[in-house]
């Protein structure tokens, strides 16, 4: 991978470049890893991590499920579009990232001393559900993030039956958004093939 070319920041507190090819320029969705376990904690402290990023009114609407057990994992695999089973099958952790239907129920946490913000998520299921889906989506962003930042690689999955698997893994409340098949980089190919173009700034950015 050429880190050509890429901005060098020379604020005083920036990441180096070395930390920016960890978390994004040399960072692939991968399909193979180097086989070792993810012990739990590794776990807990990237979701220590990507907690601290910004949520809408600080809700916090992501839940993780870590398919340890053979038979979380098997269901996992089952619930994933047949092109993607061969896939997760490598990861030595599987974990599902999830929206809370009922985020507003530990409104205590987010928004201490703040009870009328219960009553307005309540009434509201459609708005709920909306930022529920947003909100984990946006910490899911920072918790890929995290688990690089730990070292860890991981691909994304999009492609399985949402429903299925929230009848057959899911704690009460939760919906699955994407799985992720996660463990420690390969040392070689890592099969995630040639990297697909990305949008330049000239194209993705507007100044106004
Ligand atoms: C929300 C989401 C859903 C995805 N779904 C799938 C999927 O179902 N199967 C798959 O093989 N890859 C899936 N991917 C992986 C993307 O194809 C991959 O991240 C993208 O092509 C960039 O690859 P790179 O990080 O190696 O450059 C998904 C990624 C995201 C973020």
């Amino acid at each position: 991978m050429t880190t050509a070319n890429l901005p060098q920041s020379t604020a005083a507190f920036s990441l180096d470049q070395d930390a920016r090819e960890a978390l994004f320029t040399a960072a692939r969705s991968a399909i193979a890893f180097d086989g070792r376990e993810v012990d739990a904690d590794m776990v807990t402290r990237a979701w220590d991590l990507a907690k601290f990023g910004p949520t809408s009114n600080n809700t916090q609407p992501l839940r993780l499920v870590v398919a340890r057990s053979e038979a979380a994992r098997a269901a996992v695999i089952e619930a994933a579009m047949p092109l993607n089973r061969p896939k997760l099958e490598q990861a030595p952790l599987l974990l599902v990232a999830a929206h809370d239907d009922r985020f507003h129920d530990h409104h205590e946490t987010w928004a201490p001393g703040m009870p009328a913000v219960f009553d307005r998520f309540e009434s509201n299921p459609e708005m709920r559900a909306s930022l529920a889906h947003s909100g984990a989506m946006l910490q899911l962003g920072y918790l890929i993030v995290a688990l690089r930042a730990e070292g860890l690689a991981l691909r994304p999955y999009g492609g399985f039956d949402k429903a299925a698997l929230d009848a057959s893994l899911m704690p009460e409340g939760w919906g699955s958004e994407v799985i992720l098949g996660v463990g420690w980089p390969a040392s070689g190919d890592d099969r995630s093939g040639e990297r697909r173009g990305r949008i330049p700034a000239g194209l993705g950015i507007r100044e106004l």
